[in-house]
């Protein structure tokens, strides 16, 4: 009897630590993607904020370069850490924009293209759906176009990995051009 109770832990464990991860399909093609970075323990995604390189006239063009995830307690919704995964050298960061008394839960990216002899950017913007249900446009650029939305953590994010071309000194650099996020647990629905 003992013995099937723990089996049955067991299987249970396994089943909720089986990673999960949300992901779109129009992210760009460049660099390598970096490191899954983790909320610490007891914390979740209620906000982020983005580097983004503004416009650069006649000069190579980036756009984003960067995002970051604000962990908040989940008791007292105080921030414990900000956490990146690989960010660009270029541009600022923007203003925190937060989910009002929820988690980060979804997200879509806006994307340009494949410019051939032009100007890459690819990731210029990313938006960001609430537990409570509002969304939230980053403060990004305006190149190229919304992909779909990710599926959904249905109790929030607490992780984050993004994929970057690294600085290519004189040459085109897009920085920023795939995201994907982790969910705080495992039970995920089709948004
Ligand atoms: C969250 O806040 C509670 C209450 O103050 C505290 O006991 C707990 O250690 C905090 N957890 C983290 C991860 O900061």
């Amino acid at each position: 009897m003992l013995l099937v109770a723990l089996s049955v832990l067991f299987l249970l464990h396994v089943e909720q630590s089986h990673a999960s991860v949300i992901v779109v399909y129009n992210g760009g093609p460049w660099g390598p993607w970096g490191t899954m970075e983790m909320c610490p323990e007891g914390t979740k995604a209620a906000g982020f904020k983005l580097k983004v390189e503004r416009e650069q006239g006649r000069g190579d063009d980036s756009a984003l370069n960067g995002i970051s995830l604000s962990c908040v307690n989940t008791t007292t919704f105080l921030t414990v850490k900000e956490i990146t995964s690989s960010v660009g050298p270029e541009g600022d960061w923007t203003d925190i924009q937060w989910c009002p008394g929820s988690y980060l839960q979804a997200f879509c990216l806006r994307v340009e293209g494949r410019q051939d002899k032009g100007d890459d950017t690819a990731a210029n913007n990313i938006k960001f759906r609430c537990t409570n249900g509002i969304e939230l446009e980053g403060e990004g650029m305006y190149w190229g176009s919304w992909g779909d939305w990710s599926d959904s953590c249905s109790s929030g994010i607490d992780g984050i990995l993004t994929r970057l071309e690294e600085d290519m000194g004189n040459e085109d650099d897009t920085e920023l051009n795939d995201a994907q996020f982790h969910c705080a647990d495992e039970v995920r629905k089709k948004y």
